[in-house]
């Protein structure tokens, strides 16, 4: 009883244990048989969305595009800017010498002028004053020279010879030719000329603008096209024609897989079912076993009691012979399904977990001829190089890029695509057509142009100033005519009352007014003339030099300062360019390292890869060799509970039967059963 209580236990466990792998396997075949095309599935995004990421990467070409065509919003003013600051020095320089050359000539034709006006003024004044003088002259010396003159009649006498002009201004030399070489000068107004010009030179950042607006918008027209390799590298990339075929091979793997896994799970069903029958089998056994162990003893245990019928007894002893005969029945249906569930979870086991597990599957794959046509990695991937799932799985796991586990670079030319040079070299192109014109910027006009000539040569240097000196050195009246007046007086009281008093006095008096009208005015017109004849005598020979070298430097400006400008223009856009082609060029780096490093790491292939043998093995193969052996636990364990319940349904039954139907302990043993089985 006790062997028997035991071995029914045991198998309870096993029953139990059987149910429950039985269950756990039937829960994890759905999902994981379901789980198998969205894997495949997930596999196509591994090739298949390279194209529109490579596309994304070609997108972004719009970044330094953006950024050079922003820069040339600015270039026509930076570039005048440029040539601004550059030349500002050298402009401003030349501008303010016009300028102070076009006072000085203001100046000296003033000079000039007055100068011709105060010596013709001078000249006929002079006629004037001559006759005057002569006349008093005369007169004077006829009365001094008279017998009865009393006093210093001849220190007068000698003083009244000297009353005669000194300085002669008809000696002078004449300026009308230089004048008249010099006829309206200046022409120009220099000062505004000057300042228009300083503006039309201020404004040249903006002029510059203006002047290339056309040539920028060509420029950035062409900027904004795309350069033929980079739009393409989509395109050209290997996996997009692989990509058709990569997905359609999985589909059709999918496609074809989707009826034999229903068909998987439809076995998988009838295997539960026969499973949780052949369990219930054994739950019966156990079940027999343990009524019948019950009855018995209860039997056993009521026999003493003589009122007490023996039907308990003999009750329990056919629940163990039925639990006997369920055995020998499901014995042969279970060892059958052990069978069966063994050899196809134990080959699994070995031949694929393990060998998945020590990466030895791989190896297999990857020799040739063991895998059909169809599943090529390298022809549906369509590469050149033939890889090795094992290596592409290694390096998978460890996060390497499509393009190092494809060794991409040996099927597409990413430099070919990468190369922009074109691209760059048009670009510098229209950048040689960028021109700046600098004709505005005048420096000086033509009218001053023709007022400095005529300066250059009308000779104002030439004009002998010397002889206006020596004239405007000598006194106007060659004596002094208020002392000689004097003297006159003095004489005159000297003759008492005489008639010759009175002359001398009258003579004295004709002389004053002589030298108030006429004298003095002449000399303020020498000392006009003096002014205006040493301005110009300083100023003439320095007026020249300033105006050759005004002339001169002038000439040259205007024919460099388009040269420089031009070369200004130059450095300017090379710069602009090694600007825009550093920004190309990090586009350029960016691309090379995203599509070598970063595009489509390949991990979904060995986490499906690894997904796949965790569903296999981990999720379906563990339970399932949980299950048979289980289920081979209980099947090995009937044949004790045979034994046991056959042994121990002898004692149960009631005494009376036992001994009627033999004497002999140890051929009852050996009839019972026989009994039994007849009664059943
Ligand atoms: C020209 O303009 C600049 C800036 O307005 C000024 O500094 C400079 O003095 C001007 N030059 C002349 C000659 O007027
Ligand atoms: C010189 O001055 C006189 C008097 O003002 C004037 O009549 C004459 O036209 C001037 N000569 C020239 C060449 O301008
Ligand atoms: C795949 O195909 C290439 C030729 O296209 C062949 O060299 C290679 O051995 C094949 N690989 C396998 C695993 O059959
Ligand atoms: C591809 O890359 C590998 C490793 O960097 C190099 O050895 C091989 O020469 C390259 N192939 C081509 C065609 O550039």
């Amino acid at each position: 009883m006790a062997f028997l209580l035991l071995t029914t236990l045991v198998l309870l466990i096993g029953m139990v244990c059987a149910f429950v792998t039985n269950q756990r396997v039937h829960e994890h075949t759905g999902p994981s048989v379901e789980a198998v095309p969205e894997t495949l599935l997930s596999l196509r995004g591994l090739v298949s969305d390279v194209p529109q990421e490579l596309q994304a990467v070609a997108q972004q070409f719009s970044r330094p595009q953006e950024r050079v065509q922003e820069e040339l919003d600015g270039v026509g003013m930076s570039i005048g800017s440029a040539i601004h600051t550059q030349l500002r020095s050298t402009v401003y320089l030349a501008l303010a010498s016009v300028s102070s050359l076009g006072q000085a000539l203001q100046v000296s034709m003033d000079h000039l002028r007055a100068l011709n006006a105060t010596s013709v003024e001078l000249q006929v004044a002079q006629r004037d004053l001559e006759p005057a003088v002569r006349d008093h002259r005369d007169r004077l010396l006829a009365l001094l020279q008279e017998p009865g003159c009393q006093g210093d009649c001849a220190g007068s006498l000698s003083r009244a010879r000297a009353l005669e002009l000194d300085a002669d201004f008809s000696q002078v030399p004449t300026v009308d030719d230089v004048l008249h070489r010099l006829k309206g000068v200046p022409e120009a107004n220099f000062s505004s000329m000057v300042q228009e010009d300083n503006s039309t030179f201020n404004a040249l950042p903006l002029l510059a603008a203006m002047q290339m607006a056309k040539e920028v918008a060509d420029l950035k027209k062409m900027v904004a096209q795309m350069p033929k390799g980079v739009k393409s590298l989509a395109k050209g990339f290997p996996g997009s024609d692989a990509t058709l075929r990569w997905s359609q091979a999985l589909e059709d793997l999918e496609r074809d897989s989707r009826p034999y896994l229903q068909e998987v799970q439809r076995y998988e069903t009838y295997r539960w079912i026969v499973g949780c029958v052949l369990c219930s089998t054994v739950l019966l056994v156990v079940v027999c076993n343990l009524v019948g162990l019950n009855l018995g003893i209860w039997g056993l245990s009521a026999r003493e009691d003589p009122s007490h019928s023996e039907d308990k007894g003999e009750a329990g002893a056919r629940f163990l012979m039925v639990g006997v005969g369920f055995s020998f029945l499901f014995a042969a249906p279970l060892i059958l399904l052990v069978f069966a569930t063994f050899l196809v979870g134990g080959n699994v086991q070995t031949l694929v977990c393990r060998s998945w597990e020590s990466g030895e599957l791989y190896e297999f794959a990857d020799s040739p001829g063991n895998l059909p046509p169809s599943m090529n990695l390298s022809h549906l991937l369509g590469l050149r190089k033939n890889i090795s799932v094992l290596l592409a799985y290694q390096q998978c796991s460890r996060g390497a890029a499509l393009w190092e586990v494809l060794k991409l670079n040996d099927s597409y030319d990413l430099e070919k695509h990468l190369d922009i040079s074109q691209y760059t070299s048009k670009l510098q192109q229209e950048l040689q057509n960028l021109k700046v014109n600098m004709q505005d910027l005048d420096l000086l006009s033509p009218a001053a142009h023709r007022d400095l000539e005529a300066l250059q040569s009308s000779g104002i240097e030439n004009i002998r100033y010397g002889d206006f000196l020596v004239q405007i050195q000598k006194p106007v009246v060659r004596t002094d005519v208020g002392e000689l007046a004097q003297e006159l007086d003095r004489l005159a009281q000297a003759q008492g009352s005489s008639a010759l008093g009175q002359q001398l006095q009258e003579e004295a008096r004709g002389l004053r007014s002589l030298y108030q009208q006429k004298v003095i005015p002449q000399e303020n017109l020498v000392a006009e003339l003096n002014l205006h004849v040493r301005a110009l005598e300083s100023s003439a020979p320095d007026l020249q030099r300033e105006t050759s070298s005004v002339l001169s430097n002038v000439t040259y400006l205007k024919r460099e300062l388009p040269a420089w400008a031009t070369r200004i223009l130059r450095n300017e856009s090379e710069c602009f360019l090694a600007r825009g082609i550093s920004y190309f060029s990090q586009y350029v780096d960016w691309v090379r390292e995203e599509v070598t490093q970063r595009i489509a790491t390949c991990q979904p292939l060995s986490g499906a890869l690894d997904n796949s043998r965790v569903i296999l093995c981990d999720m379906m193969a563990d339970p399932w060799n949980a299950f048979w052996f289980c289920l081979a636990w209980c099947t090995f364990f009937l044949v004790p509970s045979i034994v046991f319940a056959v042994k121990t349904s002898k004692y149960f039954r009631p005494i009376r039967k036992r001994l009627s139907s033999t004497s002999s302990e140890e051929t009852q043993l050996f009839h019972i059963p026989r009994v039994t089985s007849l009664k059943l």
